[in-house]
């Protein structure tokens, strides 16, 4: 529900999403379940990851991932400023320190790896970048930096959750999915996410060593689930470290299934709209679109343009307004939070210019493609 004339996004849900919560509803199974197995497969599958795990949201998932590799006060952790809070906020609750690198180019938001190495010191333990609108940060790089510094690669896929890449530029390795990559990856069902159910997330990972520690790390540091027990396959548990109550319900894994079985042609949709953006802004002065040259990778999370001025900025979201077409911007930079800019004084320039002059477009699959061209061409007359 909406008051615009062209809302940012627009959820893709039908009868499936409603047949799923009636199912769940006639099972009469509310907790961790068959539900939530199912999805965590699915899930595993898409991404050929050995282990999925679903959670509360991925604000849990990125907790987990941070409490699962063991990082302690004292230890730091570097990471973009352009970026939703959730990572920032993890590693400070803790006790550990955010470090924040530049973006590679206002083209480019994702976190530099030539930064990153200058910014490593001995008490650096992980690095989280984060695929930025669901385009992928520099893995081949930071993961080849890691392996040399030995530190831990957690990527923050919440934007790119199915997007595979074949990258010809050697960014990633060939064919893999996002949050496949690194050690663990995060992913969230937030409502304005490709995949959504109003709150969720899902951690996947290959390492055997981190699965079991943070499967309990979910459930309180159960060994067992209720679902488990009230299946008669094992009488009691036990409680094997201290763990958080993270779990994902059944209703939310049902309709994150039927959601699931959409999310392919749905990035598919996004991605033709982005290509239509594209085309629509070419040679238009004043705006940069981000990641134009490798959209045919991107989940097609964002529609993001960078303005030549955050004058250029003001008036295009007033013209946009005025035409009742809703933006947004992702993100503002985290050292310009009233929380964070006491603590964090580095100055990062791209990051500051991004942040002052990137402004977020609607994008969704079900968004008409003669509203693309009209949101070009009012951006084009500014
Ligand atoms: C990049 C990024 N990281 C983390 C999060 C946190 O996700 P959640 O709301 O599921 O905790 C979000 C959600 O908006 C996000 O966009």
């Amino acid at each position: 529900m909406t008051d615009w004339r062209v809302p940012l996004s627009v959820l893709d849900y039908g009868v499936e999403e409603a047949e799923a919560a009636q199912r769940v509803i006639e099972r009469r199974w509310l907790s961790m379940g068959p539900e939530v197995l199912a999805f965590e497969q699915e899930f595993a599958a898409m991404q050929s990851a050995r282990h999925a795990y679903a959670v509360s949201s991925a604000t849990a998932a990125l907790h987990l991932a941070i409490h699962a590799i063991g990082l302690k006060p004292g230890d730091e952790v570097i990471q973009p400023a352009i970026n939703f809070v959730a990572s920032a906020n993890m590693t400070l609750l803790v006790g550990a320190t955010p470090v924040f690198a530049d973006i590679c180019s206002l083209a480019e938001p994702t976190i530099d790896p030539e930064q990153v190495e200058r910014l490593i010191t001995p008490r650096t333990k992980a690095v989280i970048p984060m695929h930025y609108g669901g385009n992928l940060a520099r893995m081949s790089e930071l993961q080849e930096l890691c392996k040399r510094h030995n530190l831990l690669l957690i990527e923050d896929s919440c934007h790119a959750i199915g997007a595979r890449f074949h990258d010809a530029r050697g960014r990633a390795p060939h064919g893999m999915m996002a949050g496949s990559i690194g050690d663990i990856g995060t992913f969230s069902f937030y409502a304005n996410k490709n995949l959504a159910c109003g709150e969720g997330g899902m951690l996947v990972t290959n390492r055997d060593d981190l699965a079991e520690r943070i499967q309990m790390l979910r459930s309180h540091g159960m060994t067992r689930s209720s679902w488990e027990r009230h299946h008669g396959r094992v009488g009691s548990y036990d409680i094997a470290l201290p763990g958080f109550n993270y779990r994902l319900d059944e209703l939310h894994a049902a309709i994150g299934r039927a959601q699931l079985a959409k999310l392919l042609p749905g990035n598919q949709r996004r991605r033709e709209l982005l290509a239509r953006y594209r085309d629509g802004l070419r040679d238009a002065e004043r705006w940069t679109v981000v990641f134009a040259d490798q959209l045919e990778h991107s989940s097609g999370h964002l529609m993001v343009v960078v303005a030549d001025s955050t004058e250029t900025r003001t008036k295009a979201t007033q013209a946009l307004r005025e035409a009742s077409i809703q933006t947004s911007m992702h993100y503002p930079s985290i050292l310009e939070f009233s929380g964070f800019r006491e603590h964090f004084t580095d100055v990062l320039e791209l990051t500051h210019q991004f942040a002052s002059r990137a402004i977020t477009l609607p994008l969704h699959p079900g968004l008409r493609p003669d509203y693309v061209d009209e949101i070009a061409s009012i951006l084009r007359a500014i």
